[in-house]
């Protein structure tokens, strides 16, 4: 945010809500930055999604219930089939198991977005073999956070599943073994999207504990 921790301190010290609250939480009311960080993580680690209509599938399913299905509809259902089939959408191999709920692996791959890719994880690295890998993000509530992809070039989940179908660079440098050609039609790509959008959890991003 273009500050120093210095002004941060001082202007939190100075807002009279903020040392009675640090000492609430610290047990005391001089504030600095190693206990602001603090505050942030311990907030930040509250922000948990889980309650999407997937979420119930899942936790259902687990749990071998039978209602499970009315959770979601024909189409969602196909579109997780696509999702873990791994010669059509073959998109759990990075997105995480069927069951993960994160729906990530925690890796960095490349994808196969560019012939000639940005570094990416190599930037840090340095490494060759780092270059092109982007840590696999999770697939929650991806309908409010267009646009996608590191750098943002695509606008619409149509976009991307256009791209896995028939846009990943084959030439890409450490391309990930599991981005081979997925030949799906236009009701099979319907029904991954709307499967993805069944990943959406209404109540967390609603939730008035995270309002300002
Ligand atoms: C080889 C691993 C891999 C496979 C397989 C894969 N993805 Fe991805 N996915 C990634 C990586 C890595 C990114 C982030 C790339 C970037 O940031 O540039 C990504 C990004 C995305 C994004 C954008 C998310 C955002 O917030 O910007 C969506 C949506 C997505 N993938 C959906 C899918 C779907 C659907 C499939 C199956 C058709 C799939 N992915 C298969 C690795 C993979």
């Amino acid at each position: 945010m273009k500050e120093t921790w210095v002004n941060v301190v001082s202007k939190l010290q100075n807002t009279p809500s903020y040392p009675a609250l640090f000492k609430k939480a610290f047990s005391t009311e001089v504030i600095d930055s190693t206990l602001v960080v603090k505050a942030i993580a311990q907030f930040e680690r509250t922000l948990i999604s889980g309650n999407s209509r997937m979420d119930s599938y899942v936790l259902k399913k687990l749990a071998s219930i039978d209602a499970k299905d009315s959770f979601l509809t024909v189409q969602e259902k196909r579109g997780f089939t696509l999702f873990k089939t791994e010669n059509k959408g073959d998109c759990f191999h990075c997105h995480g198991s069927p069951y993960n709920p994160l729906w990530t692996d925690n890796e960095f791959v490349n994808n196969g977005l560019d012939a000639t890719p940005d570094s990416g994880l190599a930037e840090i690295t340095g490494l060759a073999t780092d270059f092109g890998k982007f840590k696999t993000p999770s697939l929650r509530n991806l309908v409010f956070t267009a646009p996608y992809m590191h750098d943002g070039r695509f606008n619409t989940l149509e976009e991307v599943i256009d791209f896995y179908n028939s846009g990943v660079q084959s030439s890409s440098p450490n391309l990930d073994g599991n981005q081979n050609p997925r030949n799906l039609n236009i009701q099979e790509k319907a029904d991954l999207i709307a499967f993805l959008k069944a990943l959406t959890d209404s109540s967390f991003v609603n939730n008035p504990d995270f309002r300002p």
